[in-house]
């Protein structure tokens, strides 16, 4: 059985060679390309670093998409914004594969005209892969990935198929299974995401330099999970409650505590040593230190387009995603400040509040 992964970059890389690890049975492909690439190419393997230590695994790689001809399975690992280009790279490559987005962002309707529904499974991964240097990537942090049924199918019949794939992997803290409203569990994390969003743009530490902070939490934090609340109930989005610790209604009950007065300190004592030693790093922050394109139009930008389909309007997502344009755009320092982003986002619920 030959599983392909279309832009192997943290997440596809360190699935890519778990899955050939522990199932070496398999021809795995990877897709590759960038300095990443390059590393791959010439060791022809990719170092895993996690709990298990550092582990090299020899894998098969490829820098052009159309290898992915005669896969049972590709999983689509890049960006959200590179996903149209990806596919049409691999374009009739992709054959009868079962096509398995594990990406951010509700990119369903990219896959349309490349992957029929029943063979199109969503993805969401609440782990966290880095790529520590080219050729090797590291598992910063453990957790479920659930797949399900894309947009306008109600079928997890290929979703099933990918859990039986990935089950394969036996690694303590991963785990694998099928969601029915896989639609709502992504939507969950997105949220986690628009408001991890915002605390990079000034490169504050999410839980410690961001959550904690009651400037930040009260000015920028809450309203930014208060409108996505009120966007996704209008647009009819459920969202469900997720196991494990990525679980939005788990970050609002824990903004809600930092705000009481003598448990709000108490927990800030307990959590701080704990995030400050592994803070909690958002791509968003990494691709702006970078000077690459950032995610936003599919995290923050989709409550906007949501709130947009719904009738009503998402000014603080919209404020999110200007501010990230602009600091993509500057040249240098590509970061504001704490201040900065508090001043602009009170400025704008004033403004829609009055
Ligand atoms: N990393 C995580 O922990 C994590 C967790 C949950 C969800 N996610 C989501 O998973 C998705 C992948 O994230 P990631 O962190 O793995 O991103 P990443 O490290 O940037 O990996 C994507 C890779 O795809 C490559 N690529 C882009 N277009 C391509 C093409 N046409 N052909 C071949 N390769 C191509 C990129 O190359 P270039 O760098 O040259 O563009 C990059 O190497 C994103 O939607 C992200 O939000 C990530």
């Amino acid at each position: 059985m030959k599983v392909s992964f279309l832009g192997a970059g943290a997440i596809g890389s360190m699935f890519a060679a778990l899955l050939k690890q522990h199932a070496p049975d398999l021809d795995v492909l990877v897709v590759v390309r960038g300095a990443h690439g390059e590393a791959i190419s010439h060791s022809g393997e990719i170092e895993i670093v996690g709990p298990w230590g550092n582990r090299p695994v020899p894998i098969a790689w490829s820098f052009d998409p159309a290898d992915v001809a005669g896969s049972d399975f590709v999983f689509v690992t890049v960006k959200s914004q590179a996903t149209r280009e990806a596919l049409q790279q691999a374009g009739s490559a992709l054959g009868d594969a079962v096509v398995v987005s594990i990406q951010n962002g509700i990119n369903d309707g990219q896959y349309t005209g490349f992957v029929p529904l029943e063979r199109l499974v969503m993805g969401m991964t609440a782990t966290n892969m880095a790529v520590l240097e080219p050729g090797q990537v590291s598992m910063q942090l453990d957790g479920h990935t659930m797949f399900g049924p894309p947009i306008g199918s109600t079928s997890t019949v290929a979703a099933q198929k990918v859990v039986d794939l990935m089950g394969r992997i036996q690694v303590p803290g991963l785990d694998f299974s099928v969601h029915p409203n896989i639609l709502g569990v992504r939507y969950n994390k997105l949220v986690i995401n628009a408001l991890g969003y915002a605390s990079c743009l000034s490169g504050s530490n999410f839980i410690t330099e961001a959550l904690c902070y009651t400037p930040w939490r009260e000015g920028v934090g809450r309203p930014i999970v208060a409108e996505c609340r009120r966007v996704l109930a209008a647009g009819g989005v459920e969202i469900p409650r997720i196991q494990g610790r990525s679980d939005l209604t788990k970050v609002e009950n824990l903004m809600r505590v930092l705000g009481t007065p003598i448990l709000g300190k108490l927990v800030q004592m307990a959590i701080r040593g704990k995030f400050e030693r592994s803070p909690i790093v958002f791509s968003l922050l990494q691709d702006l230190r970078r000077g690459k394109p950032t995610e936003v139009d599919h995290i923050n930008g989709q409550i906007v387009r949501v709130a947009a389909m719904a009738g009503t309007e998402a000014p603080v997502n919209a404020e999110i995603v200007k501010i990230t344009h602009e600091l993509e755009h500057r040249s240098g320092e590509r970061l504001t400040t704490r201040e900065d982003v508090i001043d602009r986002i009170i400025n704008i619920t004033k403004l829609t509040s009055s």
